[in-house]
């Protein structure tokens, strides 16, 4: 009896200190939204003024430069962490934690059972909370995320292997997950 007191004492313990009501829920929801588009936005308007300059030929050695302190930039602005992750990276730094990778297949599972995907609000045993959602493929990413010969020409693949050999982010069609924003509070 008393060992049983215990463990629901404990259990009781463990659940408080990692759940969310459903108002916390909805406010990191919102944030995490406000913060991904921000970013996505950020990044795009650099994009599409450097793919105008130049074409991917210009535009992939700037995001190999400036993707990640333009990232880091608003994570400083929103006192949070920002990444964007994929089972498919293109730079080694943005490989998914354990839990990032459980996201993703979760979602690809979801994809292929046509059912609704949506972000995730969640805590972990530190107490951070963790805003995911998923990242679509959209036609304008073809041009570096698409498949070779048919949207990559040869000279732009090899720019990107000379800046990534180990490139997997590659082959993609519109509609595809392509990865997921994984904004982390503390
Ligand atoms: C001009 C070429 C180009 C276009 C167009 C482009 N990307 Fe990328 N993408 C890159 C490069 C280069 C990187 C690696 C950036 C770095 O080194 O931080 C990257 C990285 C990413 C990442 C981070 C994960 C990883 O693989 O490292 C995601 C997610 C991503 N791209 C999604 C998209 C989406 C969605 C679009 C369309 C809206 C898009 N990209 C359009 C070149 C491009």
């Amino acid at each position: 009896m008393k060992n049983l007191l215990m463990i629901l004492v404990f259990m009781a313990m463990v659940s408080c200190g990692n759940s969310l009501t459903d108002n916390e829920k909805q406010e990191y929801a919102v944030k995490g939204n406000e913060i991904s588009q921000a970013t996505f936005n950020a990044l795009s308007e650099k994009l599409t003024e450097q793919m105008k300059l130049g074409g991917p030929a210009q535009a992939i050695p700037f995001c190999n430069v400036e993707a990640m302190p333009l990232t880091q930039q608003l994570s400083d602005q929103y006192a949070v962490t920002i990444k964007r992750t994929s089972d498919k990276w293109r730079n080694p730094t943005n490989q998914p934690s354990e839990r990032e990778l459980e996201i993703i297949n979760n979602y690809h599972k979801l994809i292929s059972e046509k059912k609704e995907i949506t972000p995730i609000v969640e805590v972990d045993n530190n107490n951070n909370k963790h805003y995911y959602a998923p990242i679509l493929l959209k036609a304008n990413c073809l041009a570096c995320h698409g498949k070779v010969e048919e949207f990559i020409s040869v000279k732009t693949d090899s720019i990107i292997k000379s800046l990534y050999p180990n490139d997997k982010a590659i082959g993609y069609n519109e509609g595809d997950l392509r990865g997921i924003w994984s904004i982390t509070f503390e």
